[in-house]
């Protein structure tokens, strides 16, 4: 089979097909044929060496396909089902992938199986932002970063669901325009801020009556850290959850105190997923926004998995929107 492997930390042009054995499934595993093979940002940090890796390093950690042979063991699923996957380690940019199969999720019907490849990691990070770092209620004011991103649309969608008031930051016209179809009341462009530290909160302030918001969610990090923090209420939660621009410097504590005694979080969805029970209730309440209609899922575009080094180039320029899907 064929997959992609990085021999080095560095940029887009690291990722390499490579031909390599078919993998064989060992106790306990599924061996999998992806339909398709989701794109997240972190395999951009994994990639470049923002979060060190052993080398070679296959990226990829979700997906969805068929389950074409099963290690011993296992009894469910069975060869010939459909599944989708997070988190079972990386390795999913390939064109068979090993799961175990305590971690296979199933497929909502509403689903066809490619596009469920667009829903794990996201979805369950959503689920996790939205009732577990922090508690999203009717009448809540949220101020959501990147908001047409993967993570963005999905977020915007459940928030604005329960009765939210959801502010996002997006870079271009086309991104506004899906914020607000996602259920965004208002559309901040920080591109045009010449200091995003200050423009930011004042832009947030005169939209919450000199208030701020209960929540901010920031997956954007250095750049947006500063003006998402003076962006909150008194006793606002700051949730960082990522770090798109780069990451977040050393940060004193007397910042959280002078601000009106906020919190901070930097939560990773895999702790919220790591308890079997957890997980299959999460996945459960993600699947549901599927099923009810409340979440619809943008896949914004696709590459051949061999060109994953286009993927990646386009995620890091901010041309993307939505959830981006590797073909293999
Ligand atoms: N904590 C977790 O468990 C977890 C799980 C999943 C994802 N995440 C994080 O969530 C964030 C969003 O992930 P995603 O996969 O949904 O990505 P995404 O939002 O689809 O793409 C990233 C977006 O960030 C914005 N951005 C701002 N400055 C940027 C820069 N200098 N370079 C690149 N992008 C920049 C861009 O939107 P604009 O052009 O509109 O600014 C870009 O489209 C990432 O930080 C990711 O690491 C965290």
């Amino acid at each position: 089979m064929h997959a992609i492997e990085v021999a080095q930390a560095g940029g887009p042009e690291q990722l390499r097909w490579v031909e390599v054995e078919d993998p064989a499934p060992g106790p306990g595993q599924l061996l999998v044929r992806p339909a398709a093979i989701g794109l997240n940002f972190i395999e951009t940090y994994q990639r470049s060496g923002v979060y060190p890796v052993e080398h070679p390093f296959r990226p990829g950690g979700e997906g969805s396909g068929e389950v074409v042979a099963v290690g011993e063991g296992v009894t469910t699923p069975s060869v010939g089902d459909h599944i989708a996957w997070t988190a079972s380690a990386t390795g999913s940019y390939a064109e068979l992938v090993l799961v175990d199969a305590e971690q296979a999720l199933p497929i909502p019907a509403a689903l066809d199986v490619r596009t469920a490849a667009a829903l794990p990691l996201q979805g369950l990070t959503v689920s996790m932002l939205v009732d577990g770092a922090f508690h999203v209620e009717a009448g809540q004011d949220i101020l959501l970063t990147a908001g047409a991103g993967g993570v963005g649309l999905l977020l915007t969608q459940v928030a604005a669901h329960r009765g939210a008031r959801v502010i996002t930051t997006v870079s271009t016209e086309e991104k506004e325009t899906l914020c607000h179809a996602a259920g965004a009341s208002d559309v901040v462009r920080y591109e045009r801020f010449d200091d995003i530290a200050t423009e930011l909160p004042e832009a947030v302030r005169s939209l919450t009556g000199g208030e701020g918001v209960h929540v901010v969610y920031d997956g954007v990090g250095k750049d947006t850290f500063d003006g998402s923090l003076a962006s909150l209420r008194s006793r606002g939660t700051l949730v960082l959850f990522g770090g798109a621009s780069g990451p977040v410097p050393p940060f004193d504590p007397q910042r959280l105190n002078r601000g009106g005694s906020l919190f901070l979080t930097r939560p990773t969805m895999m702790h919220y997923i790591a308890d079997p029970d957890e997980r299959a209730r999460r996945w459960e309440q993600v699947t549901g926004w599927v099923t009810d209609g409340v979440v619809e899922l943008r896949v914004g575009a696709t590459f051949a998995l061999r060109d994953a080094e286009h993927a990646h180039r386009a995620l890091e320029s901010r041309q993307t929107t939505g959830k981006v899907l590797l073909l293999p």
